[in-house]
């Protein structure tokens, strides 16, 4: 969340300076109010007047061109934070070594603000020593250097040195920008589908993509919270999000628990396993033998354990239900959950892999609301603003 933050972007010249459009529009969404600053090169890369169309501010573009007599001083004691994305080699060079010739690392030069730098550039480029040693001198400065990512690169070229997403630029430009409603807010989420051995190659486990998990985690980090994700699903890539990856209920439920000590809020998204083979096989089970018989025992109960704690969080279950609701709401009584969050699996559009989900919330006494399906990343969103309703948190500052 960057409501009212002011965000300096400072976009050079190269390929990726397209990108630069779609990270001003990630940082508007978020609430941003966003002034462009652009150097000589990267005009001939993105139009002045595309960014100026964005932002509804038209971009500085030189020192000695502009109605304002000192931009670079006006920029920088406006900004909140400053972004540079894409940052050439050029340019990490001259703000290596101080050399404020264009108004972006004048403004830079000039800021106390906190300053993130997207390089983005060839290969070669990025390993070069001499943008190693800049990158050392910039990261000794306090600047956050957000890494660029193998891909596609231009010309045909494939290897490291690809603009960072404009999703996580922004989710750094963020995390320099302390005061989200959540600052302070310790959360645990758990997401993913638990893994049970049959023997060393097999296991029982379950649809759960953790897309919805790391939505709920991703969302709350954005605004401020301290996130610890137990996932056996994909990680999530965000500053404030500290991952512990597990593949067992067991193994979860060890995470989760000791998370659970230090949490003011747990969601538990995960699909974890009811049941697990009594007697995993150590190797590899042979066809040749036969068909085996699988003896199950039941997991740790991983919500029923949060649940049963002596200061437990403020307690967000899920369910995942097939057709009738009747078996959640029961659900809920019987864990004590203070919010349970079920959803049909076979509605069209929801439930397990999907991009959307629609969920109906469980009240501890027994009334429902029922969500339209939306996507999961709005799910996440409308799920912590009612838990903020719900909950006082210790440690939030305003
Ligand atoms: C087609 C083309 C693409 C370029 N792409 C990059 C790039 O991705 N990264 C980079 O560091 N330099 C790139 N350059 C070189 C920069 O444009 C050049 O170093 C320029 O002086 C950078 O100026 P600036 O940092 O002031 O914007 C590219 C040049 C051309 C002609």
């Amino acid at each position: 969340m960057l409501a009212g933050r002011r965000v300096v972007l400072g976009v050079t010249g190269g390929v990726a300076a397209y990108k630069a459009a779609y990270l001003a529009r990630r940082l508007i969404e978020r609430g941003a109010v966003v002034r462009p600053v652009m150097t000589e090169s990267a005009l001939e890369f993105l139009g002045a007047h595309t960014l100026a169309a964005i932002t509804g501010n038209r971009p500085v573009t030189g020192m000695f061109n502009a109605a304002d007599v000192s931009p670079h001083t006006t920029l920088a004691r406006w900004a909140d934070a400053v972004a540079i994305a894409p940052a050439t080699a050029a340019t990490l060079a001259r703000l290596a070594n101080g050399l404020s010739d264009d108004a972006l690392v004048a403004t830079v030069l000039a800021t106390t603000a906190p300053v993130v730098i997207a390089p983005a550039m060839h290969t070669e480029m990025w390993q070069h020593p001499a943008t190693i040693s800049n990158i050392e001198q910039l990261t000794s400065f306090g600047y956050h250097i957000v890494e660029p990512a193998s891909g596609a690169l231009a010309g045909g070229d494939t290897g490291v040195g690809r603009l960072a997403e404009p999703e996580r630029i922004a989710d750094a430009v963020a995390a320099v920008l302390p005061g989200g409603p959540m600052t302070g807010v310790e959360v645990l989420v758990t997401a993913g589908g638990t893994r049970e051995a049959i023997d060393s190659v097999r296991y029982l486990g379950n649809h759960s993509s953790g897309k919805m998990g790391n939505a709920i985690a991703i969302a709350a980090a954005r605004r401020g919270a301290k996130v610890t994700l137990v996932t056996a699903g994909p990680t999530v890539d965000h500053p404030r999000v500290e991952n512990v990856e597990v593949e067992s209920a067991a193994e979860m439920a060890d995470a989760a628990w000791n998370a659970a000590e230090r949490a003011d809020v747990a969601v538990m998204a995960a699909a974890v396993a009811d049941f697990r083979p009594a007697r995993p096989i150590e190797g590899k089970l042979r066809r040749q033998e036969g068909p085996p018989s699988v003896d199950l025992e039941p997991t740790p109960d991983v919500l029923g354990g949060i649940a049963a704690m002596e200061h437990r969080p403020f307690l967000v279950g899920f369910a995942a239900e097939v057709g009738s609701l009747d078996e959640a709401v029961a659900k809920a009584r019987r864990k004590g959950v203070d919010l349970l969050v079920a959803n049909d699996i076979s509605s069209p559009g929801s439930g397990f892999g999907t991009d959307t989900n629609q969920v109906t919330l469980i009240l501890p006494d027994g009334a429902t609301e029922a969500w339209n399906l939306m996507p999961k990343a709005d799910v996440a969103e409308r799920l912590w603003d009612r838990i903020s309703e719900m909950c006082k948190w210790e440690g939030t500052s305003p």
